[in-house]
């Protein structure tokens, strides 16, 4: 028997300012897409924002829905709609920030599990890395491949027998 280990680092910041100019404004447009969520089950108002290679900036925020499964996270409502209309610009950078009826969420939020799945896709399918900017009201963290939060992830890779 081995064991082995799996670890990765993050940066936390304590405020905006300390942030690239790039990953201040990707910020601020995630906080400002939370504002339209519709969010009238959860009152949990998410916004995310992600940076394309070209520059372009693709916000989303979570629509819920009567039905619950059938609402969808801000994360893959904003990089769905970046494949969508901006196909071939690849994503290189994602911010999410949440807000409930108390205002920003005084810690980061971090992308749930089927998101983790469809931002590690992302990466897969485009080659490079996502890198993750987690805001709040307190404190900003930031993860420089969404990867990282999936480790031993499901992937193409692994539906090699039937792609072939
Ligand atoms: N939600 C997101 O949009 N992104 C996250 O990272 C966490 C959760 C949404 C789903 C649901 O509409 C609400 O927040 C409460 O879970």
């Amino acid at each position: 028997m081995t064991k082995k280990h799996i670890s990765f680092s993050y940066s936390e910041y304590d405020n905006t300012e300390e942030l690239d100019q790039n990953d201040k404004e990707l910020l601020l447009a995630a906080g400002q897409a939370s504002q339209n969520a519709y969010a009238p089950y959860s009152h949990f108002k998410v916004g995310a924002a992600v940076r394309l290679e070209s520059g372009v900036v693709i916000i989303g925020s979570n629509v819920e829905n009567a039905a619950f499964p059938s609402g969808i996270c801000a994360e893959r409502n904003a990089l769905a709609n970046a494949s969508a209309n901006n196909p071939g610009d690849k994503p290189v950078a994602l911010a999410i920030m949440a807000a409930t009826s108390s205002g920003l969420t005084e810690d980061t939020v971090s992308p749930c599990g089927n998101c983790r799945q469809v931002i590690a896709e992302e990466e897969m399918r485009n080659g490079n890395k996502i890198r993750l900017i987690l805001g709040s009201s307190k404190k900003i963290r930031i993860i420089e491949s969404a990867g990282d939060l999936l480790p031993l992830q499901f992937n193409r890779n692994d539906l090699g027998v039937i792609l072939r």
